[in-house]
């Protein structure tokens, strides 16, 4: 069989049939990083946006490639790969414009340097045996992502997939603790848990702490959501919490993947020192129910994604988070299924 017959470039189901038999899934796997190359080459050389800019009169290959002194015939083999892959068109006359879906997306602020973080990415994964003989140097990818504002775009996608976590987070908190007075959101992000919270208890206040270019982000979506006057928001490393203050109820909402076992029970010790008696300690995590043989949505990948982009994190279980909750003396506590991608568990303070 032709590479050329390749699954990987049949584009409908009768070109994917006629390969049927080809040992392709392997394959697939190991080669699907040219799609990923082709998209990176497009952000890096700037190609979206001189097709944006021309979109009024496209441009053809050669008066691309003489505008920026770059060489036609790759230019051109990289425009019609990414004709084929749907983000750039065809139009009359071999010319080319970018694909409307595509415009749109790369309007968002700074989408395409976030794009092309992905690249870096690439090049640190691809370093996973040495990592796992102990041997890799470098550093992880979120050690420099945590200090760029490509945060607020990391955050921006993160609050969108936690919206309905957060709504449910704090309907589940306000049955338990109907007079919350006051909150602590550690690692706040874009800060949606918090404003659920304010928003279930008009007269409570919140205090959003997470480290500056994200706590940036929280505090922007709070003003907008006109409810900044009813917060505090404070720069810090949550390993070094230390706020001389207690609240009714301290998240720690997708935080502990980023650190290891050690280090998730001494976060988890320093929260629950910021929960005055009787008080909650909140976690709202991504799903990962040990006891499940076969999950709807499996976290495996995403454990190793945190672990090779901090270098020492890792996705606990749900089962393994209840029982470091246990041993910070919290009781009781609830494991709650929240959806297929979310649980959040609730442990309470002593009173
Ligand atoms: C995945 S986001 C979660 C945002 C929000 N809590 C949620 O659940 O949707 C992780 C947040 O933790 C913050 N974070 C990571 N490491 C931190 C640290 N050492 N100290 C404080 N915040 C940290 C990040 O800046 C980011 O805002």
């Amino acid at each position: 069989m032709s590479i050329l017959a390749h699954p990987s470039v049949a584009r409908n189901a009768a070109a994917a049939a006629e390969v049927q038999g080809y040992s392709d899934s392997l394959i697939e796997t190991a080669t699907r990083y040219r799609e990923a190359a082709v998209l990176f080459a497009a952000l890096e050389l700037g190609l979206f946006r001189r097709l944006a800019e021309r979109a009024g009169d496209p441009p053809d290959v050669e008066s691309l490639a003489n505008a920026a002194g770059w060489r036609e015939l790759p230019l051109r083999l990289l425009l019609e790969t990414l004709a084929a892959m749907g983000v750039v068109a065809r139009v009359a006359g071999g010319r080319y414009t970018v694909a409307a879906q595509v415009s749109e997306l790369l309007e968002a602020e700074r989408m395409d340097e976030w794009l092309l973080s992905n690249k870096r990415q690439n090049q640190i994964w691809l370093e996973l045996p040495e990592m796992i003989r102990g041997t890799y140097q470098g550093e992880g990818f979120y050690e420099t992502l945590v200090e760029t504002p490509l945060m607020g775009n990391y955050l921006q996608s993160i609050g969108q997939t936690n919206a309905e976590a957060a709504s449910a987070t704090a309907r589940l908190i306000r049955q338990r603790r109907p007079d919350l007075c006051d909150s602590l959101d550690v690692g706040a992000g874009h800060g949606l848990f918090s404003q659920r919270i304010l928003e279930s208890y008009p007269q409570a206040r919140a205090t959003l702490f997470d480290l500056p270019h994200s706590l940036d982000v929280g505090r922007a979506n709070l003003n907008e959501a006109g409810l900044a006057e009813r917060c505090e928001f404070v720069y810090g490393d949550a390993r070094a919490l230390n706020l001389d203050v207690q609240f009714d109820l301290v998240m720690l909402n997708d935080l502990l993947h980023y650190f290891d076992r050690a280090s998730k029970a001494e976060l988890l010790d320093l929260a629950c020192r910021h929960v005055r008696a009787g008080g909650l300690l909140a976690v709202c995590k991504i799903a990962f129910d040990e006891k499940d043989p076969a999950p709807a949505f499996d976290p495996a990948m995403i454990s190793l994604r945190f672990h090779i982009n901090t270098q020492s994190g890792y996705l606990e279980g749900d089962g393994e988070l209840a029982a470091l909750f246990a041993d910070a003396g919290l009781s009781p506590v609830e494991c709650l299924r929240l959806s297929t991608f979310k649980t959040l568990l609730l442990g309470r303070v002593a009173a």
